[in-house]
């Protein structure tokens, strides 16, 4: 199975070499992608080998990422790959939230559920098989937090030196401090990610490490699988909708591409629309998608959310992502910090919980169903992309009535609820439970 790098651009194509170490086309820069001649299988085939994995004890098998690696062939030989069991999330029916969203039903595809806690699990085994395959001892990120506490992870398991360059006090410490345990060299630059990512990208090529950001097509090989599973298990019923979080935009054009290749493979009839939810103060592929001129993203300069997985205003994979929402028919919504954070006090609710990035979803979802976009009987599946337990800071101020967006103006806790101090009387807590 021949694997390359092609050229995402449409007048360019050009194609290296699949070892290559190259993160954007050195002929007309433009970004790059995993491309491949997938051997022609009925999809029956495929759907049966797939689901047989289920039941193996193989680590490679267990991997909600590997299990589908036909999907994925970029590697010759899997014996170096490092596996956490990454994947293997749940699809969760939440009733109230869908009330919450204005739909008869929702389904949470939560990848919160993986081994460092968000998506970046599913892209990060893969990039780091391709760091170890290509000789590298040493990887870099820069990150708002989840993609530098999985690369952590997955570079200390592999034996490599994980770098990462996170913007001074602008993460959650949730995710800070797991990078400080995974053991990785962290720094914390004063700059935002936008500016930190240029500043990474030129210290990658002179100091010989290799860059793990979403740029880096083998991580959007890996995420493409979240796909793949959400679908195998839906026994390969297509939604109407898959609605996540954009902030770098890599999610959106690893979704899109694998929705296409599933399509292409015959495992699925028709592309899901896609639907990406930005903050507001940090939306600048929203306002693209409503630009007359679509051919350059204007960056926001000093992006702002509490959601801070997606403070991002200059985000790379713009071009990928712009593609994959028109080719689905898709949408872009963005939401404000009240909204935000009320759909995640309700995603909390249904005993669910995720960080506020991932509330997002169902916040526009909310938006969407009332403007008529999404129809209520919709077939709509929501990824939350990050665990509860990532910005437990945030949860906290929320419920007593303490958090503030960026510009100052207090957040309402429309959902609050605030833990209680009573003395130690049983009479006075019975009074007060009896309530
Ligand atoms: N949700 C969470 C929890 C994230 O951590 C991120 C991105 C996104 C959504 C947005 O995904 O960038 O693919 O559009 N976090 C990156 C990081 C940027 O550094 O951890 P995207």
């Amino acid at each position: 199975m021949r694997a390359e790098l092609i050229c995402f651009e449409e007048d360019c194509r050009a194609r290296f070499p699949i070892t290559e170490v190259i993160y954007n086309c050195p002929k007309c820069g433009g970004l790059l992608e995993a491309a491949y001649a997938v051997p022609a299988k009925p999809a029956d085939e495929w759907k049966a080998l797939w689901r047989e994995r289920r039941m193996s004890n193989a680590p490679l098998d267990q991997s909600g990422v590997w299990r589908y690696r036909e999907f994925i062939p970029f590697l010759d030989d899997y014996s170096g790959v490092v596996t956490l069991r990454e994947g293997c999330t749940p699809l969760l029916d939440a009733p109230e939230a869908a009330r919450y969203g204005g739909l008869d039903g929702l389904t949470f595809k939560h990848q919160g559920f993986n081994p460092t806690g968000s998506f970046k699990d599913n892209g990060m085994t893969c990039g780091t098989a391709q760091a170890l395959r290509l000789g590298m001892h040493r990887v870099a990120c820069v990150s708002t937090g989840n993609t530098s506490a999985s690369m952590a992870a997955y570079a200390s398991a592999a034996g490599l030196q994980p770098i990462i360059f996170i913007p001074h006090g602008n993460i959650s410490y949730g995710k800070l401090a797991q990078a400080l345990e995974y053991g990785a060299r962290t720094l914390q630059v004063e700059a935002n990610f936008d500016q930190i990512l240029a500043l990474v990208r030129q210290l990658a090529d002179r100091l010989g490490i290799y860059l793990l950001n979403s740029i880096n097509p083998f991580r959007i090989e890996g995420q493409k699988t979240i796909m793949a599973e959400m679908l195998d298990q839906r026994d390969w019923h297509e939604p109407d909708w898959v609605v996540l979080p954009g902030g770098n935009l890599g999610n959106t054009s690893a979704f899109g591409k694998g929705l296409r290749e599933l399509c292409r493979m015959g495992l699925i009839r028709k592309l899901p629309r896609l639907a990406v939810i930005q903050a507001e103060g940090a939306a600048p592929f929203y306002d693209l998608l409503r630009a007359e001129d679509r051919s350059a993203l204007r960056a926001v300069g000093d992006p702002h959310t509490l959601a801070t997985a997606i403070k991002i205003g200059d985000p790379v994979s713009w071009p990928k992502a712009l593609h994959e929402v028109i080719t689905s028919g898709g949408v872009v919504e963005r939401v404000t910090e009240q909204e935000i954070a009320d759909a995640k006090a309700v995603i909390g609710r249904c005993g669910i919980g995720c960080e506020p990035a991932s509330a997002a979803t169902l916040a526009g979802i909310r938006k969407l169903t009332k403007s008529g976009l999404i129809r209520a009987d919709a077939d709509v599946v929501a990824v939350l992309t990050g665990n509860l337990l990532k910005d437990p800071d945030y949860i906290y101020r929320y419920h007593t009535g303490q958090l503030d967006s960026p510009d100052g103006s207090r957040i309402e806790s429309t959902f609050g609820n605030r833990p209680v101090v009573v003395p130690n009387q049983p009479d006075r807590i019975a009074e007060l439970l009896a309530e």
